[in-house]
């Protein structure tokens, strides 16, 4: 793990944003998951060469309040996303995107092309949610609002990591999950859950792509990653012997793809 500092960036509509930033370079903005903060990236922050990483908590998450929203919908996160990329880089940055990151990335994409230089999308997907998965949300929410985060937590953790995963990076994100305030894991569920299909936007991306996935996500199969590097045309690597949180599971595989994407594929920046 690297060293980092927190910094305050403004949101929208007054929120301030707590920002993890750390390295040299060109910027690149990494948005975490559900219901994770900056910290599943503290693998990445100070240890990825060739760029200044920010990594954002998402309202509601980590150091940024929960601010009364009672919906997270993902165009509202990507417009937070949006005035911190525009301020710490006016020219826009590179971004990468994990699973609701992934959500919040394509949103951004979508609407603040020019804020986005390339982008790098983890183990999530451009089509919306199927029926069964919108009730899933509903079970999800009333299942953090009768029984808790811990109950969550005890759901979550499994499913989000191989079944050999290191027992730190099973803890790191029971603490995190256990930290999201209940108000803000129902916000983002119902964000991701009526969020729009965004499959149109990834097929006109105009900037490089690459998809990643876990080679065990249990959430997001090889299958759909090897569809959305087919309609983005972009390269599809997939991460050997972990689950759907490579940055976390396998951090210098991670590492050595997003530093060989930036290097190889992105045209040189300032
Ligand atoms: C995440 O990791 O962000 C979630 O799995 C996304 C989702 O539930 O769709």
């Amino acid at each position: 793990m690297g060293a980092y500092d927190l910094t305050a960036f403004a949101g929208m509509r007054g929120l301030t944003m707590n920002v993890a930033v750390a390295g040299r370079g060109p910027v690149a903005v990494a948005v975490h998951g559900f219901p994770l903060d900056h910290r599943m990236w503290a693998d990445q922050l100070g240890v990825v060469s060739g760029r200044r990483l920010l990594a954002p908590d998402l309202r509601g998450s980590g150091g940024t309040p929960w601010v009364g929203d009672p919906v997270h919908t993902m165009e509202l996160l990507a417009d937070d996303v949006a005035s911190v990329i525009r301020s710490a880089a006016p020219d826009g940055a590179d971004v990468v995107g994990l699973s609701m990151g992934g959500y919040v990335s394509l949103a951004l994409a979508e609407r603040h092309p020019e804020l986005v230089r390339s982008l790098v999308l983890c183990d999530t997907r451009s089509r919306p949610d199927t029926p069964e998965a919108r009730a899933r949300r509903d079970a999800t929410i009333d299942e953090v609002v009768s029984r808790g985060r811990e109950a969550l937590a005890d759901t979550l953790v499994g499913v989000l990591v191989a079944s050999d995963a290191d027992p730190l990076v099973r803890a790191r994100l029971r603490t995190m999950i256990e930290g999201t305030p209940t108000e803000s894991i129902v916000a983002f569920s119902r964000g991701m859950r009526d969020r729009p299909d965004r499959t149109a936007v990834l097929a006109g991306l105009e900037v490089p792509v690459l998809v990643v996935v876990g080679e065990h996500d249990a959430l997001v199969p090889v299958s759909e990653a090897e569809e959305m590097a087919a309609v983005a045309g972009a390269r599809l690597e997939v991460v050997p012997g972990v689950g759907h949180m490579p940055p976390m599971e396998a951090p210098e595989v991670f590492n050595r793809l997003l530093e060989r994407f930036w290097r190889d594929e992105v045209p040189a920046v300032r």
